[in-house]
């Protein structure tokens, strides 16, 4: 099974996108990568790429995200509006893992303006590695988040 990857990024994040995107390309364990944007002569804000990656997560066309603006957060948080995606911002190897393995979080940000770029190569190869158990302790409590999701919650 090859991943089918999603990537996006503000203006802010264009070049960092383009060089972690070439790196996907390179990855054996990428089967697929699909770019939203933006372009070099394109400046969209943050929460529309967002959601538009977020969108192709939850609707089943790729299976990760990896988005990038300048701190990161911005595209999180407009990522996580979109219903069954659980986007984090993680810039060290133990978030990167845990947010794969605790949390199911199939949309990783980063923060072009926070981590130099050959750290955020490194977690990316890492965060390919990384697949969630379905049979985990930790499959319940991700349950748990999607539950909040219903128009009926308590
Ligand atoms: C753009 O100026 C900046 O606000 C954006 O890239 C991001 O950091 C927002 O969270």
């Amino acid at each position: 099974m090859t991943f089918r990857i999603v990537v996006g990024a503000d203006s802010a994040g264009f070049e960092y996108k383009e060089a972690l995107k070439r790196h996907l390309e390179e990855d054996e364990r990428v089967g697929q990568v699909v770019d939203v944007g933006v372009t070099s002569d394109e400046d969209t804000d943050y929460p529309h790429i967002a959601v538009a990656a977020a969108r192709m997560v939850a609707a089943g066309e790729a299976d990760r995200a990896l988005l990038v603006c300048g701190t990161g957060l911005g595209v999180a948080i407009a990522a996580n509006k979109v219903l069954g995606v659980r986007a984090v911002t993680a810039h060290d190897a133990y978030s990167v893992e845990r947010s794969v393995l605790s949390n199911n979080a199939q949309v990783l940000t980063f923060g072009a303006r926070v981590i130099g770029l050959e750290v955020a190569r490194k977690l990316t190869s890492e965060w390919l590695g990384h697949v969630f158990d379905e049979e985990s302790r930790s499959a319940e409590k991700v349950a748990a988040i999607g539950q909040y999701e219903e128009p009926d919650a308590p």
